[in-house]
């Protein structure tokens, strides 16, 4: 039994590495359209990803090829071939003006849950430090959280068989007005999607050595 769960493991560990090294930023696409399905598969998994406090403060504007929006989204990426040749564009929005509300909601789903200590926890400790953050710090604190969705989201489309290419060469306000986003909505990236074709890939993958970022104790 033992073995067989380690079996499993190791096939996992493999499956994942094999997943994250196939990612790669591919700034060129095939005409070819991504399935509704895979996108809102992998909007699903962004969903699932973790934020301080559970406070889930993203947004997803899921512009498709087909969308009046099309145009304006790819503009607001500065035309890069990355948003120009793909299928779909996902914007990643945080929300730091909503972290407020989301933390009330948060509050009222314990007490109906009648589960006050943590009630109180997001009354008391998580309302006040909100309060306490200036507007900058807000913002990088929630562009935290977003940006682990997106790296879900990109993981999830490598895995259902397609590209992606994160962008923060985007115009925030360009794509704050084109989805009526207050200004202190964060743009934390774009992500393209798409059938990848090899021109896409701009050069071989560039890492430094992991000893060199990796302290162990
Ligand atoms: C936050 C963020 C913003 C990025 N912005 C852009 C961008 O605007 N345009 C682009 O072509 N690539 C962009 N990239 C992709 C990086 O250049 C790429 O991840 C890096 O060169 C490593 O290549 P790899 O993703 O293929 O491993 C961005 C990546 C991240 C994480």
């Amino acid at each position: 039994m033992m073995e067989e769960g380690k079996e499993t493991a190791t096939k996992g560990m493999a499956e994942f590495e094999q997943l994250a090294a196939e990612r790669r930023s591919v700034r060129r696409f095939s005409d070819a359209a991504v399935p509704d399905e895979a996108i809102r598969s992998a909007l699903r998994s962004a969903h699932l990803a973790p934020s301080s406090n559970n406070l889930q403060p993203w947004e997803f504007h899921w512009v498709r090829r087909s969308s009046s929006h099309r145009e304006a989204a790819v503009t607001a990426c500065l035309s890069q071939p990355a948003a120009a040749t793909s299928s779909d564009l996902v914007f990643f929005i945080g929300r730091p003006d909503l972290l407020k509300d989301r933390a009330a909601a948060l509050q009222a789903h314990f007490e109906a849950e009648g589960n006050d200590g943590t009630a109180g926890y997001y009354r008391d400790q998580v309302a006040a430090n909100i309060a306490g953050m200036s507007a900058e710090a807000r913002a990088a604190w929630v562009d935290k959280s977003v940006s682990l969705a997106a790296a879900q989201f990109m993981l999830a489309i490598k895995a259902a068989g397609f590209d992606s290419c994160p962008m923060e060469g985007l115009v925030p306000d360009k794509v704050r007005a084109l989805f009526g986003l207050p200004k202190e909505a964060t743009v934390t990236m774009a992500v393209s999607v798409g059938e990848g074709i090899p021109e896409g890939i701009y050069g071989p993958r560039l890492r430094f050595p992991l000893d060199e970022h990796l302290t162990e104790y």
